[in-house]
Formats: C-alpha cells, structure tokens, sequence
C-alpha cells in the first residue's frame, strides 16, 4: 500500500509517498480502509522535531485519524464495509497511523457513524470537533449563559468551537493575529473578533468591562496569564492548544498566578468514546454546521497539504484523500 512514512524530521517538501506492506490485522485490532484523514498540529510536530524524542520510534506513518470503512473486522463486532471515524489512542505516533491506504488500529479507537457527508467533510469533524467539544462541554462546561472567548480562533479547532458554542447560544469572542482574518471568524458565527497584537485585553474590556466568563486557550501557556486575568469570578480558563509553541509554564505559582475563584482546566483529546462521537454528529446534523474545510489534497501532495498547515494561512481544516 501507499503510505507516507516519516524516517527522520525534515521539511514538509521532503515527506513522500513510500510502498510498504498492508499491516497485518491482530486480535483487538481492526484494518481500515482509508478513505480521507484530516492534518493536524501533532503531525507538524512530530515531522518537525518530535520524531527525534527518546519515546518515538521511527520509521512511522503518521496520522492521528482518519474516516474510512472496515477491511478487516478481525476479532470485533464491527460489519465489513462499515463507515468508521478512528482517531487518537497512539496512532501515527506508537504505531503506524492514518497516512496511508490502509491503517489498523486498537477497536476501542474506532467508532461507527452514519452520515451521508462526503469522505472530505467527514475527515474533517472526528479529532478536531472532538477536541473542540471536550474543551467546551466538559472541561469549560459551557451554558447558553456564557461569553466565551476561543483564543486562537482561526485553528480549526478554534472554528468548530466557535461553531458548537453557538449552536447553544453562547456569546462568542475569537481572536486572530491577522486582521484580514476577521471576516472569516464573523463567517463562522463569532460575535465579536478580537486581535491579539498586544491589546487584546483593553479590547475585550472595551466590551465587556466586567470581564467574560469562560476562555478556550488555543494559543496556550504564552497567553494563559492574560487569559486568566480577563475572566470573571468562577470563570474557567481551558488549556487545549499550545499554537503559542509554549507548552509549559517555568516558575507556575498557582495561588499567585491563578486568580481567586477562577478556575483553571485543560483538555485531552486522548479518550473519545462511541457515546461522544455520536452526539457530535447528532449537533452536527441538528444545527447544520459546516467543518470549515481549507483544501482537500491527494496523498501524493502531502507536502503541499503540510506546508499549508505550516504557514498558519489554511484557515480551516487541510485534508488529504486517499482514494
Ligand atoms: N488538547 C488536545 O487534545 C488537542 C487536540 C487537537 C489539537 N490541539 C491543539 O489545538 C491547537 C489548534 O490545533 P489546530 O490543528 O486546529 O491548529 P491549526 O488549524 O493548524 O491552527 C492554525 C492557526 O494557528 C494560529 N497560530 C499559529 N501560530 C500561532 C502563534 N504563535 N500564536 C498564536 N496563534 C498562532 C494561526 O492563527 P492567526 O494567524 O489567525 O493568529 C493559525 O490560523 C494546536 O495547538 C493543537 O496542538 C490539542
């Protein structure tokens, strides 16, 4: 099978296409036939510098996810040829993942839907509006009640949350570097856009003088400590991105640096169950939201599909198709 197969970190013009075998299906496991994967950060970083840390073994395929139909049911409950979205539990970073033909993955990282969206759309939605509905609905516990701001709001995460938090009626800031992004954001449903180039906050203040009450961090520890700053007593500030690529924070004291009574969280997308997925693609179906899709490529314009990603410029979801 065609599969791009990461040896060592390089640029995205050095990543190709490699003819491996298709892997081989074990008890626990299932084969996919990839239909469409969708990029994200994480393969960025594992191309980039990642790959070289102590706990990856390359050679490896990446891709954390992907939408396709069972090839192999192997040991499971799973019917041939039925429709998958498989995302996460070490894929494309412990064993081999989702840029290829096929992929073959742990069962419980697999999950059936029924949806008649196109393979390109529906390679869009599985670890980016998870992410975005973890973050919102359990770590930030969003209510209609809400002002949420998602700081980083162009990521693709940033827009399905901007999307699902306006399907229950919350008040939404987002924030972009780029002016000629906001637009985009007002497009995705965002009530006010706010430019993060150092007077975010007095923005926001201008706004809502008594602060807001929830905020997505896309951007991560570089900003967190402003964010913290601009929520209200019990508000809740929810760590998901690190797009500032600062992952950590050196000297944290929390009773300092978390304001009194407001609360702190972040968000893993490394637990999704059938349970999540399905009320995801029943909001999805409900409030008609569109996944804001950058550019569908084909396997072979990997490359392309990973430089778009780099430039900060895809404004949406990068997918590949592989059939
Ligand atoms: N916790 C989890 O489980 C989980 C799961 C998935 C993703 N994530 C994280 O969520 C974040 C978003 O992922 P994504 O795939 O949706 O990203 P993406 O679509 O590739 O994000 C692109 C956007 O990032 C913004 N950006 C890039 N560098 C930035 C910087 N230094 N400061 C501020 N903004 C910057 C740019 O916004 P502007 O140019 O408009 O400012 C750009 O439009 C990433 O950090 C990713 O690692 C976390």
């Amino acid at each position: 099978m065609k599969a791009v197969v990461l040896y060592k970190t390089c640029s995205p013009e050095e990543l190709t296409i490699s003819e491996i075998p298709v892997p081989e299906v074990k008890s626990g496991w299932v084969l996919i036939k990839v239909k469409a994967f969708g990029l994200n950060r994480s393969e960025l970083m594992m191309r980039e510098y990642e790959g070289n840390a102590p706990y990856i073994n390359l050679p490896r395929v990446l891709g954390i996810e992907c939408v396709g139909e069972i090839a192999d049911v192997s040991d499971s409950t799973f019917r041939k040829r039925q429709k998958v979205v498989a995302l996460m539990g070490g894929m494309g970073r412990s064993f081999d993942g989702s840029y290829a033909e096929y992929a073959l993955i742990p069962t419980k990282n697999v999950f059936t839907v029924e949806t008649d969206l196109p393979w390109e759309e529906l390679a869009a939605i599985p670890e980016t509006y998870f992410t975005a509905y973890g973050s919102l609905f359990s770590s930030l516990q969003l209510s209609p009640e809400d002002i949420l701001l998602v700081r980083g709001g162009t990521s693709a995460a940033g827009l399905s949350a901007i999307q699902l938090a306006k399907s229950i009626g919350a008040t939404v800031l987002a924030s972009t570097r780029k002016t000629h992004k906001r637009e985009l954001l007002i497009n995705q449903g965002a009530d006010h856009v706010l430019i993060d180039d150092g007077t975010l906050k007095s923005q926001l203040l201008n706004l809502y003088p008594n602060g807001i009450t929830k905020v997505l961090e896309l951007v991560g520890p570089a900003t967190l400590a402003e964010s913290l700053s601009m929520v209200k007593l019990h508000g809740i500030v929810c760590v998901t991105g690190i797009l500032g690529k600062k992952g950590t924070i050196e000297n944290f004291y929390p009773i300092k640096d978390i304001p009194s009574g407001v609360y702190l969280t972040g968000f893993s997308s490394n637990n999704p169950t059938q349970q999540i997925m399905d009320d995801i693609f029943s909001r999805i179906k409900k409030h008609k939201l569109k996944p804001a899709i950058a550019k569908v490529f084909a396997l072979s314009e990997i490359g392309q599909a990973h430089r778009l990603m780099e430039n900060n410029e895809a404004n949406g979801k990068v997918v590949v198709q592989t059939s």
